[in-house]
C-alpha cells in the first residue's frame, strides 16, 4: 500500500526512513514547498463555522497588553477582523472534513497509533500563541498568508506562572524562518517555538499522540478491574480475641496480600488494553448511522457493488489476531484476515474485497455501517 522507501517532496525529497532516523525526535526540519501551490482546504469562514459547532474542539487565544487570555469554544462570535493579536485554534478538523483527513493521511508513514489530528489555526495580523514548547512532535504547514517562526533548542523550559496557557519565561530565538503557503516546519518534542502571523494567516498542525506512562498505567489498572477474577471471600476461622480492636492484624494483612498477589496480567491482556485504549474515539466524537439503514442483505449487495470505507472518526488498529475498532476488540480467524487487515490499512475495502470476505466479516461490516463506523462508497 505505501512506498516507505520513496523520497517524498512532503519531506523535502528525503525518504520517511531518512526523516525518522535523522530528524524525528531529534532536530527541526524546514521544508520549503513541502506541498507546492498549497491552498487552504477550508476558507476562514468555513473554519469559523466549524468553531461555532459543539462537536469541534476550539480555543481562542488573545494577547492584549502583557496579558494572555484563553477561551474554549464553541464560538458564536469571534473578535472583529481589524483587531490584532488573536488566534483561533480548531482541533481535529480531520474528523469533520474529508480533505483534512486526506492531508493527515499523507503522514501515514507514522503509524495510526501515533498520528493524532489536524489542527487549524487562524491568526489575525501579529497573532500567535506565544513562545512555548509542545510535548509532542509537530509538522507546521503554512496554509495561507505568512507566519514568522522563531525557534530554539534551549534547555530552559520554565514557564511564566499564572498564565492560562504555557508561555516560556525566557525564550531566546536562535533561528528564524518566514513560512509561505506550502512551506512546512517539523519540530521535535520540547523544542521552543513562537509563531507570529505576518498579516492574517492560517497554519495547519499535524499533531502526534504520545500518552504518558502514568495515563497508560491508570487506564490499564482500570481495564484490569473489569478483567480480574478473584474467587472467594475473606475468612478467619483461626481468629483470636483482639487485644487492640483498632489494629489490623498481621494475619489479616498476609491473608489478603496472598490473594492480591494472584492478580497477574499477560501480554495478551496488555495487547487488548492497548488496542482498545488507542482506538477509543475522542471525547467529542459522535457516530451516527444512516437514518434509514439498508437491510443486512441489501447492505451486503451494495457493499459488493461499491465497496466500503471507514468513517472519518473511525480508528481501526490490529495486532496479531486482535482487531480494535473504536475502543472495541475482537479476535479474528485466518479466513477473516485478508479483508480485515486491508480495511484497517487502506481504510477502505473494494467490492471484490467485500465479496471475498467471510460471512462473519460481512456481518461485522453491516453492524459497523448501522453504527456509522463504516460507510458505503459512492460509485
Ligand atoms: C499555531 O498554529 O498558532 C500554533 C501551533 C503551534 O505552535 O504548535
Ligand atoms: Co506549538
Amino acid at each position: 500500500m505505501k512506498k516507505i522507501s520513496q523520497a517524498l517532496p512532503l519531506l523535502g525529497g528525503i525518504t520517511p526512513e531518512q526523516f525518522l532516523s535523522e530528524y524525528w525526535h531529534k532536530k527541526p526540519l524546514l521544508i520549503r514547498q513541502a506541498i507546492p501551490g498549497f491552498t487552504p482546504l477550508l476558507d476562514k469562514d468555513e473554519l469559523f463555522e466549524l468553531a461555532a459547532q459543539e462537536e469541534a474542539e476550539s480555543r481562542l487565544i488573545s494577547f492584549f497588553g502583557k496579558h494572555w487570555e484563553m477561551q474554549n469554544g464553541p464560538f458564536e462570535q469571534l473578535p472583529v477582523k481589524e483587531k490584532k493579536d488573536w488566534t483561533l485554534l480548531v482541533q481535529g478538523v480531520n474528523l469533520h472534513r474529508e480533505e483534512a483527513d486526506a492531508l493527515l493521511r499523507q503522514f501515514r508513514f507514522i503509524p495510526d497509533a501515533r498520528l493524532d489530528d489536524l489542527m487549524i489555526s487562524y491568526a489575525a495580523d501579529g497573532g500567535g500563541v506565544g513562545p512555548h514548547f509542545d510535548s509532542y512532535d509537530v509538522f507546521l504547514l503554512q496554509a495561507h498568508g505568512q507566519r514568522r517562526w522563531k525557534i530554539s533548542a534551549q534547555k530552559d523550559l520554565s514557564l511564566v506562572e499564572g498564565m492560562p496557557l504555557k508561555i516560556l519565561r525566557n525564550f531566546k530565538a536562535v533561528q528564524e524562518f518566514l513560512l509561505e503557503p506550502g512551506d512546512m516546519l517539523y519540530l521535535p518534542p520540547h523544542y521552543a517555538h513562537d509563531g507570529e502571523a505576518v498579516g492574517e494567516c492560517m497554519t495547519y498542525s499535524i499533531g502526534f499522540r504520545a500518552p504518558s506512562y502514568q495515563e497508560l498505567g491508570e487506564a490499564f489498572l482500570h481495564f484490569m478491574s473489569d478483567t480480574i477474577e478473584l474467587p472467594g471471600r475473606y475468612a478467619d476461622p483461626e481468629l483470636k480475641p483482639a487485644a487492640n480492636p483498632a489494629e489490623i492484624s498481621s494475619a489479616m494483612l498476609s491473608n489478603i496480600a496472598e490473594q492480591l498477589e494472584k492478580i497477574r496480567f499477560s501480554e495478551e491482556d496488555m495487547t487488548i488494553f492497548l488496542g482498545e485504549y488507542l482506538s477509543e474515539p475522542k471525547r467529542n466524537v459522535v457516530f451516527s448511522g444512516p437514518d434509514k439503514p439498508l437491510t443486512p442483505k441489501r447492505f451486503t449487495q451494495a457493499a459488493i457493488k461499491n465497496g466500503v470505507s471507514l468513517s472519518l472518526a473511525t480508528q481501526m488498529l490490529y495486532k496479531g489476531k486482535h482487531v480494535f475498532i473504536n475502543g472495541e476488540s475482537f479476535a479474528i480467524g485466518k479466513e477473516d484476515k485478508v479483508a480485515i487487515l486491508k480495511l484497517a490499512n487502506d481504510r477502505e475495502l473494494d467490492g471484490n474485497g467485500v465479496a471475498e470476505a467471510s460471512e462473519d466479516v460481512q456481518e461485522a461490516l453491516c453492524t459497523w455501517y448501522e453504527d456509522g463506523w463504516v460507510q458505503l462508497k459512492a460509485k
